[in-house]
């Protein structure tokens, strides 16, 4: 959908030695990862568990495709893949809601599945296809899930609208919005404080209805 292009003149990896180098950042960076989830049980002592200094970890390198655009960036392999937006990336469209898998707002797509970003870890992420709601729309056109969501006031404080309609795209080319109470279920994951719930589930519908491409 997206063609890739090199962004503040990284260089697209597109030749066998490029392959080979990004595999060998994989193995280096989930390896990193491991370790910093390993903690030898003899280094702690009963109740110190909370005094357990965190350290430096080591930098890692990744690759990855966000809206199109090839990545490259050396990051700390603890940043989740939503901060990685917001912080590193600039897209700030993506919510940090309650930065705990619980709300739904960091909802983005990674290779065409919705993943709640707050909770994944972008190290992971390498060579992956990263779509968040700046991706969603075709130059100027707005996709027709952000504009069913404006047609009937799918928002209020407009907070969770970002991660609702990547949801709400997941949902139908899922094939899960087929009534009302199946997408109300397939949503239930996403909360919005304003409960703008039946206005999300009519835009939804209408979008099935009508058949347009999502
Ligand atoms: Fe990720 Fe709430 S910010 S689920
Ligand atoms: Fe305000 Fe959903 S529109 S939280």
């Amino acid at each position: 959908m997206f063609e890739e292009k090199p962004l503040n003149g990284e260089t697209p990896e597109n030749d066998d030695v490029g392959h080979q180098e990004d595999r060998r950042f994989f193995l280096k960076q989930s390896i990193a990862l491991a370790g910093l989830t390993f903690v030898p049980g003899g280094f702690l002592q009963a109740g110190e568990q909370d005094e357990v200094p965190v350290g430096n970890a080591e930098k890692v390198k990744l690759t990855l495709t966000i809206n199109g655009a090839k990545r490259r960036l050396t990051i700390d392999p603890r940043v989740t893949l939503l901060d990685l937006l917001r912080e590193k990336s600039g897209l700030t469209g993506t919510k940090k809601g309650c930065d705990f898998g619980q709300c739904g707002a960091c909802t983005v797509h990674v290779d065409g599945q919705r993943v709640l970003s707050c909770l994944t870890f972008a190290v992971m992420q390498h060579g992956r296809k990263v779509i968040t709601i700046e991706g969603l729309a075709s130059n100027e056109q707005l996709h027709p899930m952000q504009e069913a969501f404006i047609k009937h006031d799918g928002f209020q404080c407009g907070y969770c609208t970002p991660g609702q309609i990547m949801s709400a795209v997941s949902c139908i080319r899922e094939g899960r919005a087929n009534s009302e109470t199946e997408i109300q279920e397939y949503m239930s994951g996403n909360l919005c404080r304003c409960g703008a719930y039946p206005n999300i589930v009519n835009a939804i519908m209408e979008v099935k209805t009508n058949g347009q491409k999502v």
